[in-house]
């Protein structure tokens, strides 16, 4: 009985071991079957190259690209069969085709790539008898981040906009103040790039004169810090020392002008008296 029921055990396992190893096998088999870059980027309204490699040589009936669409689920983008020739899906009609036909490769441009592009791609070599052979790669789409950070001062309290535009989404943080969540409000634009701009309020502006507001940007995998001075006149470019500075100066460049004028005029009459 016991002998049984270990001998059931042992054969069960060792059909579940078999099954695993076979899995794996395949699996490892189809990865390397395909040569692939895992990362792609690209710039906003740039062109990009996608490619796969077959690493042996089989019968390849058909070459099909698909994306990944919201829900994840891979949708055919393009396909090439030496029957059918190049067909692309309707959606993408004018913005990619096909730049590599050759039976152990396959490569795809997209041209002036929107934000719609961004995903997953993956590459299918149907072959015979072999069957489908797959690669992966997804294409990060970006746009350049520009920012900025400017203040206003009114009846002593200060208002701080930190502002920033790119793709994917910027993402927002103040390290001076410290902790300052702030209020933010999205905004996208038609060509999919989004703007964020996160607002601070400070009812003590007094207490920062003198010292720099810093807004910190996340922008595909990098911050960058924008900071501003905070001075008494609220970000002018004039302030009451200096605005006096000046107008001392001219002040007195203009009695120097009147001072050599009148001079200059005493010198002519003498002059002129003399002459006479
Ligand atoms: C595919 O092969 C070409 C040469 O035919 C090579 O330049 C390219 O880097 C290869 N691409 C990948 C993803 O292996
Ligand atoms: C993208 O490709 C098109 C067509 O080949 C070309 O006219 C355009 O200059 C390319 N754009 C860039 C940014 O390379
Ligand atoms: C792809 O096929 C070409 C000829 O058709 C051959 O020269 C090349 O070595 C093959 N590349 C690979 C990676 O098998
Ligand atoms: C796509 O590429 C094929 C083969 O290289 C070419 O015959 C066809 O004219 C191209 N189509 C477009 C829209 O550029
Ligand atoms: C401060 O600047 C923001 C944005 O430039 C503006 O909306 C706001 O009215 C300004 N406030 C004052 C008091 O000037
Ligand atoms: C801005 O976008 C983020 C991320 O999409 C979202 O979590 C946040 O609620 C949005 N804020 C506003 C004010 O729309
Ligand atoms: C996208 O739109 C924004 C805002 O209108 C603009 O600043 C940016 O230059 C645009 N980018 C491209 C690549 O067209």
């Amino acid at each position: 009985m016991r002998l049984k029921v270990k001998e059931k055990f042992c054969s069960q396992l060792s059909f579940q071991g078999l099954i695993l190893s076979v899995v794996s096998v395949v699996l490892c088999k189809t990865q390397e079957e395909v040569s692939v870059k895992n990362e792609e980027q690209v710039t906003l309204g740039g062109n990009v190259t996608l490619q796969c490699n077959l690493t042996k040589s089989h019968d390849i009936t058909q070459v099909t690209w698909q994306k990944n669409d919201k829900n994840g689920h891979f949708e055919n983008v393009a396909t090439y069969s030496d029957r059918l020739g190049i067909r692309i899906n309707e959606k993408y009609q004018g913005q990619l085709n096909f730049t590599h036909l050759a039976p152990n490769k396959t490569a795809i441009i997209l041209w002036k790539v929107n934000v719609q592009h961004n995903g997953c791609y993956k590459c299918i070599f149907n072959t015979y008898p072999g069957g489908a052979k797959e690669g992966k790669t997804c294409l990060t789409v970006y746009e350049h981040l520009r920012a900025s950070v400017q203040y206003n001062i009114s009846d002593g309290h200060l208002a701080a906009f930190c502002s920033s535009t790119a793709f994917p989404r910027p993402v927002i943080s103040w390290t001076v103040p410290e902790d300052e969540r702030g209020q933010e409000q999205n905004t996208s634009h038609p060509n999919g790039t989004i703007s964020v701009i996160n607002s601070i309020h400070l009812k003590n502006s007094r207490s920062l004169y003198g010292k720099e507001l810093i807004c910190r940007v996340m922008h595909m995998g990098k911050s960058q810090d924008y900071k501003v001075l905070v001075t008494e006149e609220g970000g002018h470019w004039f302030s009451v020392p200096v605005l006096l500075t000046v107008l001392a100066f001219i002040f007195v460049i203009l009695i120097l002008i009147v001072v050599c004028w009148r001079r200059h005029r005493k010198k002519d009459g003498g002059e002129a008296l003399g002459q006479v």
